[in-house]
């Protein structure tokens, strides 16, 4: 009996669930810090440009494909031509071993949560847990989160035992992406009705916090003066493509799954530049309110703002805490910082999940809820790794592998798939014969030259910097773990993938 393929309750519901995926924690502790790094204000040509010629065709590419195929990453993948079904299996191999970590990051998000609503709770009735527990000066905070947060060990090979509050708050991630996609994409639909406009109002009360407060203008004049010189810089634009990937969620195969529940009729080109546009704008305002908070922390503390200036998890977790403590009211926007960050995450994790889930529906039509909690559960255990002592160094590696190679690898072979086995005129006549943009050459221009090669390139660069300096001088045997069980896995999909089809052709 053919099973009626799932559908999204309307476009609406779709293009929430893509800006749900491509808006995360990358646009908050990422983007600004990008943009802050490579020219401040000048970053924003490369970034645009990178917009124009990565983000919006490889877009078009990804929702065109789910699209056409009505499937998701593998299976449209090997409808474009059967060999080429790896590409889909590594797409969705690469997002598994992502949100293995953004999970455990979320983790992180509930232990602070937790401890803010603690605060805030004990001020409103007036107990002694008034206070939020991370002090308010650099070191104790640096203190909370290294030390009784995380129990950070000496180094990657000293696991040491786990920390408790991040196991629950890692089972509180993922029974929370369970619990929202075991029954499909309708019920994705309603909830990115809330976790989508959500974190960007709370995003906006930040930033109107952070703008006036005393010393915010400092701030803003580091994230935004620009510094043209640094357009000559080839890395400044190799920084530029790869947050444009990251953080548009592109090379995951998230977004051919999304777009292969939407019915034959919908619109793509028009839905991706929506969803383009959205995630690069949430990302620009986020600079603000992080900016000019640090801004703020920098008057506080009496450094000058470089000195405060940070991205990732210590951005996150020690950095703009810090400037909470100092604020009026820390607790209550310590739920709010926090929630933020929660509802970021969550909606870009479920969205890997669905498309792996997806793709192994597609495959093997396994029952659904069965199948998810299955994923859940193995996401769960093995994500424990990252609840160590030693958890953060091997989140830090294995985020720098994904990022460098795995993320532009992908999105090279799908260029490949597209420009070369499949015909991109073709496919772009396709997909302007349902949208109301349309798109012309400039586009199979894109797919075939211009996007491959900065792909190729940025490969190459990352793979010769990677033989110049370990990464942040982590021990090779470590770093060669955390690049390597990338390859392991592709290679037992491949064979469990050729054992499968023997199977079928019996
Ligand atoms: N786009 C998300 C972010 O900016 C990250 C992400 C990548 C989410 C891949 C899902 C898949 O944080």
């Amino acid at each position: 009996m053919e099973i009626k393929r799932e559908r999204w309750s309307s476009r609406p519901a779709f293009i929430m669930a893509a800006i749900g995926s491509a808006v995360g924690l990358g646009n908050l502790w990422r983007f600004p810090y990008v943009a802050y790094e490579n020219g401040g204000g000048a970053f924003l040509i490369p970034y645009f440009i990178a917009m124009l010629t990565a983000g919006i065709p490889m877009m078009i590419l990804e929702y065109g494909l789910g699209h056409i195929m009505q499937g998701s990453a593998p299976a449209a993948a090997s409808r474009v031509d059967r060999r080429l079904e790896w590409v889909g299996w590594w797409a969705l191999l690469v997002g598994t071993m992502i949100v293995l970590y953004y999970a455990a990051v979320m983790a992180w998000c509930w232990v602070y949560t937790w401890q803010s609503l603690k605060a805030l709770v004990g001020g409103i009735v007036g107990s002694a847990a008034s206070v939020i527990p991370w002090g308010d000066s650099p070191e104790t905070v640096s203190g909370f989160f290294f030390g009784k947060v995380l129990h950070l060990s000496s180094g990657p090979s000293e696991l040491g035992g786990l920390s408790w509050p991040v196991v629950i708050g890692l089972v509180l991630s993922w029974l929370a992406v369970f619990l929202i996609i075991h029954r499909g994409v309708k019920r994705v639909g309603r909830v990115v009705l809330i976790t989508v406009p959500l974190p960007i109002i709370l995003i906006i009360i930040l930033m109107i916090r952070g703008m006036t407060l005393p010393g915010s203008i400092e701030g803003l004049k580091y994230y935004l003066t620009p510094d043209f010189s640094k357009l000559k810089d080839p890395s400044v634009w190799l920084a530029a493509y790869s947050q444009i990937f990251f953080s548009l969620s592109l090379g995951f195969g998230i977004l051919i799954a999304y777009a292969s529940y939407l019915p034959k009729t919908t619109d793509v080109n028009n839905s991706a530049f929506i969803t383009v546009l959205a995630n690069c704008g949430t990302s620009f305002l986020a600079g603000f309110a992080v900016f000019s908070t640090l801004g703020y922390l920098a008057g506080a503390l009496n450094v000058p703002v470089s000195e405060v200036v940070k991205s990732g998890p210590t951005l996150a977790f020690v950095t703009y805490p810090t400037a909470i403590s100092k604020m009026p009211l820390p607790a209550l926007f310590g739920v709010i910082f926090f929630i933020t960050l929660l509802t970021l995450g969550i909606d870009s994790a479920f969205s890997i999940v669905e498309g792996v889930v997806g793709g192994i529906w597609d495959k093997w039509k396994i029952n659904r809820t069965k199948l998810t909690a299955g994923f859940c559960l193995i996401g769960l255990f093995v994500g424990l790794i990252y609840c160590t002592h030693a958890g953060l160094y091997w989140l830090d590696i294995v985020d720098h592998w994904m990022n460098n190679f795995g993320l532009a690898a992908v999105g090279l072979l799908e260029c490949i798939m597209i420009g070369y086995f499949a015909k991109p005129s073709e496919f772009r006549r396709y997909v302007n014969s349902v949208s109301e943009i349309r798109i012309g050459w400039w586009w199979d221009a894109m797919i075939r030259y211009v996007t491959p090669a900065i792909l190729l390139y940025s490969l190459f660069m990352g793979y010769v910097q990677e033989l110049r300096v370990p990464y942040e001088g982590y021990d090779g045997w470590a770093l060669k773990v955390g690049g390597w069980h990338l390859v392991i896995a592709l290679i037992i999909v491949a064979v469990l993938l050729s054992l499968s089809r023997g199977r079928e052709v019996e």
